[in-house]
């Protein structure tokens, strides 16, 4: 919400403490909105998403759109937004009367050591993008807000959470799951987007959706490439001009290795092919190469797979000081 308290070109007056708005007024705002959604969502947009800060406030906000029957989409980022992002938003604007985007930095999933601190934050920039697209709420919630002080609560999605990425970042789908988990009650969403670029991610929190019985559609959202592969990650912008020239050939490797097993080549050789691709590529360190059962997430027997079947292809590795994820799926031909 920007100072002069002007949200998507209309006036509100302010109530108590600083940039707080009632909800009732936030959801006239809206809902003026929504009543030319059709309308705007053939034009760019120029109106900015309402900025919420505090739980107290979404609630309100959200509850009134639950009460009038409207459905509610919500995307989960760490913000420094790409296209990839906007996908996802995209997607949930196509499927959604109201569109939610959090942007929240999630200190949970980061281990002493990673980039928590320099993980880049470009809270204007990201906003500039979401008007674009054209988003009703984006919540910023404070560290505060996602973690009251003493609070003890996490979630742990076992087995999946301990595979792959999880050998290598043993904390990581710990912090997901529990943001997740905390940012779903929060926004009460019906249906939220996740991407495929992280996929393993995605599989966590559907099966955290399933066993947890939250009411929410979980959609995955096609991974989003620069035009030589590269998966579009905030990430990226760590990249040396020398390293991102050879990024992509983690991605053209994975998709050699995803057509190869298609083609009934066994899945040891096509992965070891792709493992010495990569290594020759100069990426620095290997995390991992596999093929897995997308369910499971365990690895495929090195033989060739039976007909039909579809798996996924995955792999992780170091160039210089940054790290690449990346995957692709598979069906047997
Ligand atoms: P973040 O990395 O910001 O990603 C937010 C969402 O965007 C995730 O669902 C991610 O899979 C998706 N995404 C990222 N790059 C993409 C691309 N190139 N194409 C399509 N989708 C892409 O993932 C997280 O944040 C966090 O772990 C979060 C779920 C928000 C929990 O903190």
């Amino acid at each position: 919400m920007n100072s002069a308290g002007d949200v998507r070109g209309l006036q509100f007056k302010r109530v108590g403490a600083e940039n707080r708005f009632s909800g009732s007024e936030m959801v006239a705002a809206i809902n003026n909105r929504l009543l030319q959604a059709s309308a705007l969502k053939q034009c760019a947009m120029t109106e900015q998403p309402i900025r919420i800060r505090t739980l107290a406030e979404l609630r309100d906000v959200l509850n009134e759109h639950r009460r009038a029957g409207r459905r509610i989409g919500f995307v989960p980022t760490m913000g420094a937004l790409h296209d990839g992002h906007i996908s996802l938003v995209e997607r949930v604007r196509e499927d959604c009367d109201v569109s939610v985007v959090s942007i929240f930095v999630n200190p949970t999933q980061f281990a002493p050591g990673e980039d928590l601190d320099t993980y880049p934050r470009t809270e204007e920039a990201d906003i500039a993008r979401l008007t674009e697209v054209g988003t009703d709420i984006v919540y910023l919630p404070s560290v505060e807000e996602m973690y009251p002080s003493g609070s003890v609560t996490n979630v742990r999605v076992e087995e999946m959470s301990d595979l792959l990425d999880g050998l290598h970042r043993p904390h990581f789908f710990y912090g997901v799951a529990t943001v997740v988990a905390r940012l779903f009650v929060h926004v009460q969403p019906d249906v939220s987007v996740f991407g495929e670029k992280d996929y393993q991610q995605l599989q966590i929190i559907r099966r955290m959706v399933r066993d947890l019985g939250f009411a929410i559609d979980v959609v995955g959202g096609e991974t989003v490439r620069d035009a030589d592969g590269l998966a579009q990650s905030s990430r990226n912008t760590y990249l040396q001009a020398e390293e991102r020239a050879k990024a992509n050939t983690m991605s053209s490797a994975l998709h050699r290795a995803a057509s190869r097993i298609s083609l009934g080549v066994p899945v040891g050789e096509a992965l070891e092919e792709a493992r010495a691709r990569i290594a020759a590529s100069g990426f620095d360190q290997l995390d991992y190469v596999s093929a897995v059962d997308p369910m499971s997430l365990k690895d495929l027997p090195k033989k060739e797979v039976s007909l039909g079947f579809e798996g996924r292809v995955l792999a992780a590795a170091w160039m210089g000081k940054t790290r690449l994820i990346d995957n692709m799926g598979f069906k047997r031909l």
